[in-house]
């Protein structure tokens, strides 16, 4: 323990010496301008013009002729036949006509809450109107409003849409800030960002100095981060007369939110759209034929069975109805299509979908329906893109000359997101695979046709046994409705439901927010680092308070890897993971990988861990996918055999051979571009923070000692472990608090027939059935010992505790004198540096 704590004061003394006041280095971490080339800069907005050494009187003038330019641009451009369009489709939104009765209660009310359906011009124009009477009124030029959304892709195409709209170029007036991306000026007076970049401004200016107008867009999520925004800013308030709050959403239930601010008044813009037309599942199987005949198969699968069900059981209702759903689905796709197709049930995917209804229905729409775009939705990107590529295939919907299949989610780049939008030509149908992001975030115009398959993604965390879970399950009654809205916007619609009316009866309500079922680690460090005071107060005074139990949890995790001390405070290490916008464990690793001098392979590992899983395993090719990984793998661990494949494509890319590397090794190549650009914003970050210097070579001298790059990855994931049981011909694995676990089938270690090491640390365990670990890396006792758990906490005894049986082991003198020389040589290594 002595020496184990001598280690932990070098490594503390080095952090707090090598990144001087952690305040300057906050500032330096926001203003740093986009590392993505685009034409962001940071100043402007945020920050106050340049103090003017003007007087007061000039000063005014100066605004004063600013806001007549802006204007008299405006009038200009309305008066030319582009803007006077514009303008018209602008008022014949609803939020149009309600434009006078928002700007008083936004001018007479500190908090607004403004509530309409989807499309009816929240985003667009309320953000809008205050930019216009604000220019209009004295204050004019002076104002800055800062609009945040849920998601990047809202960002950016609402910014676009907003400048489109004013007839202007991006990043004058109109900007827009996401991470790792930015178009924004000195004059940018309304900001449309991620909520993240919001919440990383106030890390730096608590009082959010100029900002005259918050809206929080999108509010009946209840995403995390919008939730605890709300919580910061409801404190902000009272010293900030000033500042307009407004909230917006989609939703009717804005009393929630109304009380939250003590009263709050309500406006809501009364929406119109015409009827859709609803099929529910047993509607769809009439229409396929096979619930015409009362002795058909359908039958005993479908419908009457379902409803016999209902009746019976009401309190087991859910469950059933919903394998009774998919036994029906299964029916019906299989007989439609193994006729034709010779498909067997094998394609059936009971997670996702029926794809092979969804194809008949699009099918049946091409040929037959009138104009109008079609809206799927499904459950995640690795759906939409199997169901894409089998649509691609089909005669019908493959044929580019009728057919303009899409993809909508949120890892989508910014470019293809445009063709979203666009109108296609005459003659073609336009399809969009849209994940829930589609539901209220984003407007397609031209939508008729709406497919819902009834599920959507859900991270949820069952706090008893700390586990998260990412899980397709139902949506709510709500989302089923935004849905169904999405048809009706332009004429009147249809909207076909891939399940039956009296599943839709048993769905909730509303959604559980997300702050109540996913894990608090993050948050937690967040309220800490913004000095919120205890974080179990803090988080009970939110709109509705997570789990105690989840918040403990929390807090222990954060106390174990060593970012929180035992009085709760943040230790030296918190702060840092602070600044670096990963999860802690990834921040660890960063911070590790750039004091230990083998950062290279540590920021692909840290990258790949925070894009979508680079190896892509598709349904119908998983052998080949696994084969083509498996070539990566070396060394018992998937994040060395994705640094592998990522050598291998940066050698590629250079010769212009991206895309065929990633084609012939079953990589994203999107992701790899993402791993690459993440790269580069960790590694400026690091900069930004003194713990490297420009000379990037210094901090690789150790980047192909495998060993260490291992341990470095141990530090990270700690306490993310897992023992290898060898039994005769394979191993087993287990933790301490699941017992037996199992790998992810894409693992390299699932290939093993023997790992010659006794652990494996993993990035994440997720709940289907059985607990399965994701992402694993074989580690020897002496790391483990080493470099598991917190070397700045210096906890060997939680940390053996942790490990139970494994305490005789180390009482053993030869493992013993191995660990003091490790342990010796580590500190040298410190002491080098
Ligand atoms: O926020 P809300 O759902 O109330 O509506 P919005 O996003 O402000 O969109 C208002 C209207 O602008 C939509 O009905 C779309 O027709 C149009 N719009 C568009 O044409 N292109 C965009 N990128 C965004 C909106
Ligand atoms: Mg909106």
């Amino acid at each position: 323990p002595g020496l184990q704590s001598r280690v932990d004061d070098y490594l503390g003394e080095y952090l707090s010496q090598k990144s001087g006041s952690i305040e300057n280095f906050q500032d330096m971490a926001f203003s740093r301008s986009s590392s993505s080339g685009s034409i962001a800069t940071d100043e402007g907005l945020f920050e106050q013009p340049d103090p003017l050494p003007h007087s007061k009187a000039a000063m005014e003038n100066i605004i004063w002729r600013r806001s007549l330019q802006l204007r008299s641009q405006q009038q200009f451009w309305q008066e030319s036949p582009e803007g006077r369009k514009m303008l018209e489709f602008r008022r014949s939104l609803p939020a149009y006509k309600e434009k006078d009765a928002l700007l008083m209660a936004i001018s007479q009310n500190q908090v607004v809450i403004i509530s309409g359906q989807t499309g009816c011009g929240k985003t667009t124009q309320i953000p809008q109107f205050i930019l216009e009477s604000e220019i209009e009124s004295v204050r004019g030029a002076q104002c800055s409003i800062i609009c945040t959304q849920p998601r990047r892709i809202s960002a950016i195409s609402v910014s676009e849409r907003v400048a489109a709209e004013r007839g202007e170029i991006l990043g004058e007036t109109v900007g827009y800030k996401v991470r790792l991306e930015g178009m924004k000026g000195r004059d940018t007076h309304l900001l449309f960002c991620t909520t993240g970049i919001l919440l990383r401004r106030l890390l730096v200016d608590r009082n959010l100095k100029g900002v005259t107008h918050v809206i929080v867009d999108e509010i009946h999520e209840r995403g995390m981060n919008e939730d605890f925004l709300l919580i910061v800013l409801k404190d902000l308030l009272p010293s900030r007369p000033e500042l307009r709050l407004i909230l917006m959403s989609a939703t009717l239930d804005a009393e929630l939110f109304s009380s939250f601010f003590g009263g709050a008044p309500m406006v809501h813009i009364p929406g119109f759209t015409y009827p859709v037309q609803t099929h529910f599942l047993e509607n769809i199987l009439e229409m396929t034929g096979y619930m015409l005949t009362p002795d058909n198969q359908i039958d005993d699968y479908g419908q009457e069975k379902m409803w016999k069900m209902n009746k019976q059981a009401p309190r087991k209702r859910k469950s059933q109805i919903a394998s009774a759903v998919e036994d029906a689905l299964r029916a019906a796709d299989f007989m439609e299509y193994s006729s034709q197709t010779q498909e067997s049930l094998s394609c059936w995917n009971p997670d996702c979908i029926g794809f092979n209804l969804i194809e008949y229905l699009l099918c049946n729409i091409c040929e037959k329906e009138r104009p109008g775009a079609v809206l799927v939705f499904m459950t995640g990107w690795d759906d939409i893109s199997s169901l894409k590529e089998k649509l691609q295939a089909h005669p019908i919907l493959g044929d580019t000359s009728r057919v303009l299949l899409l993809a909508c989610h949120g890892s989508m780049a910014s470019s293809e997101q445009r063709l979203i939008f666009d109108k296609p030509e005459d003659g073609v149908r336009k399809i969009v695979l849209a994940t829930n992001i589609a539901e209220t975030s984003i407007t397609i115009n031209d939508v008729v046709f709406v497919i819902d398959c009834g599920k959507a993604k859900e991270t949820s965390y069952d706090a008893l046994n700390n586990t998260p879970c990412l899980l397709p399950s139902w949506i709510s009654k709500v989302s089923a409705q935004q849905r169904r809205g999405r048809a009706g916007r332009v004429r009147p619609g249809e909207c076909y439901h891939l399940y039956p009316r009296c599943v839709y009866d048993a769905f909730a309500e509303y959604q559980l927010p997300e702050i109540l079922r996913t894990p608090l680690q993050s948050l937690c460090l967040q309220i800490k680092s913004l000095k919120l005071g205890s974080i179990s107060e803090f988080l009970s005074r939110a709109l509705q308070s997570p789990e105690i139990l989840a918040v403990q949890n929390a807090i222990e995790y954060l106390k174990i890897i060593g970012a929180l001390d035992e009085k709760e405070n943040l230790t030296v290490l918190g702060r840092h993971l602070t600044i670096l916008p990963v999860e802690p464990k990834l921040g660890k690793m960063l911070i590790l990988g750039a004091i230990f001098n083998c950062l290279d392979p540590i920021l692909t590992v840290v990258a790949g861990l925070s894009v979508r899983d680079p190896f892509l395993t598709p349904l119908d090719k998983k052998d080949l996918a696994e084969a083509a990984k498996a070539q990566f793998s070396r060394d018992y661990s998937d994040h060395l055999a994705l640094v592998r494949a990522y050598e291998g494509w940066k050698d590629a890319e250079r010769d212009l051979g991206g895309y065929d590397y990633c084609w012939k090794n079953f990589l994203s190549a999107q992701s790899m571009k993402a791993i690459d650009s993440l790269r580069r914003e960790f590694c400026s970050l690091l900069k930004d923070t003194g713990l490297i210097d420009s000379n990037s070579y210094t901090c690789n001298t150790w980047s192909y000692d495998e060993h260490l790059v291992r341990a470095v990855i141990c530090y990270g994931l700690y306490p993310g472990i897992c023992s290898v049981v060898h039994n005769e011909k394979s191993f087993s694995l287990k933790t301490m608090e699941d017992g037996p676990v199992l790998l992810y089938s894409n693992s390299v270690n699932t290939r093993e027939s023997k790992i010659p090491y006794p652990w494996l640390v993993f990035n994440e365990k997720i709940k289907v059935n059985s607990v399965f670990l994701r992402d694993s890396t074989a580690v020897s006792d002496s790391v483990l010992l080493l470099f598991g758990g917190s070397i700045l906490k210096g906890d060997t005894v939680g940390h053996l505790k942790m490990l139970g049986g494994y305490f005789e082991f180390f009482m053993k003198p030869d493992i013993a004198e191995m660990y003091q020389s490790l342990r010796r040589e580590l500190e040298e290594l410190i002491q080098n540096k």
